[in-house]
């Protein structure tokens, strides 16, 4: 594989960024250089040099996709703007690699295989079901269906590493249960469906690891740490109850993983990377 025929779309996000660590040589554009919702800017890009698409560009903050503006908004890059992308991956014989979401579920099956059908309860997660249809239409695709991603930007591990740092004791939601997963997992797993080369499809990717809360991963994080902070847990419902304009977020978010593993991709455990993710960023 060559990098210097890989152009990583969506650079400045936090998949975006640990792509571009992953491959400097690559081309890599946000939405300044390329606006992937303006059909005329996707088709009259200049794609002679390239063969892969790494598309981490997305709309995803997905309270802000139940407002007016935002569902318009969501709908544009996570779906129209991935059908520009589609015809001119068509056009121009192109690998394409997209990253979806376990939002593209109602949350009510335990852990979920790539073969569930598409049941969102959100704008956000209806807006990516639409562009996972538009890619797998193509010949060359890759899907790899996350959830729970922690990088360099703003996540749920960075809130609680804050929430430490001021001495509150958190109230967190003890029913929504999954796995995280870091984007050097998500790197990984691209760089191995690039160089293996395994049937076109859906992957699930997160980390591996016990299923848990994320009340039970606040836990987790502030022992690691060694924060002498109570985690009190609530249900989503109680947590939402005098919020406005909160999307529906699926309870089950664990993704089943024997897909990938057969491929011969080994995952690392959330609890592993963790620690990592902490140590750096006490250094920072
Ligand atoms: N974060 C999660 O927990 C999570 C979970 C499951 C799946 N995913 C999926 O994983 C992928 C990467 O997520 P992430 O957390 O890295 O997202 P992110 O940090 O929000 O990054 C998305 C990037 O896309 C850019 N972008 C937005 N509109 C664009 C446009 N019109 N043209 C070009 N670029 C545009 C954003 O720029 P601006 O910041 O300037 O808008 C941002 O740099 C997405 O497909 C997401 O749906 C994320």
């Amino acid at each position: 594989m060559n990098e210097d025929s890989i152009l990583i779309i969506g650079a400045k996000g936090q998949l975006g960024l640990a792509l571009q660590a992953q491959y400097p040589n690559a081309v890599a554009v946000d939405v300044d250089e390329l606006d992937i919702t303006d059909p005329e800017s996707v088709m009259n890009y200049d794609w002679s040099n390239t063969k892969i698409v790494l598309n981490a560009a997305a709309f995803t903050n997905v309270d802000a996709a139940e407002t007016q503006s935002g569902r318009e908004a969501a709908w544009k890059v996570n779906a129209t703007a991935v059908g520009y992308l589609v015809k001119a991956a068509i056009n121009h014989d192109l690998t394409f690699v997209h990253i979806s979401t376990d939002y593209v579920f109602d949350g009510t099956t335990p852990e979920h295989s790539e073969n569930e059908p598409f049941s969102p309860l959100s704008v956000y997660g209806q807006s990516k079901s639409a562009g996972d249809i538009a890619v797998s239409l193509l010949p060359k695709y890759y899907i790899l269906r996350t959830s729970w991603v922690i990088g360099e930007g703003k996540n749920f591990v960075r809130t609680m590493l804050d929430l430490e740092k001021k001495g509150i004791c958190p109230t967190i939601v003890s029913d929504q249960v999954g796995r995280l997963t870091f984007t050097s997992e998500l790197v990984r797993a691209i760089d191995h469906l690039l160089t293996t080369e395994p049937a076109a499809g859906v992957y699930n990717v997160s980390n591996d690891g016990d299923i848990k809360s994320w009340a039970d991963i606040t836990r987790y994080i502030f022992n690691e740490t060694g924060a002498k902070l109570e985690v009190h847990d609530t249900t989503t419902p109680e947590y939402y109850k005098d919020k406005e304009g909160i999307a529906p977020r699926p309870l089950n978010s664990a993704l089943l993983l024997n897909k990938i593993h057969e491929t011969g991709f080994v995952s690392h455990n959330w609890t592993d990377d963790l620690k990592l993710y902490i140590q750096k960023e006490n250094v920072k």
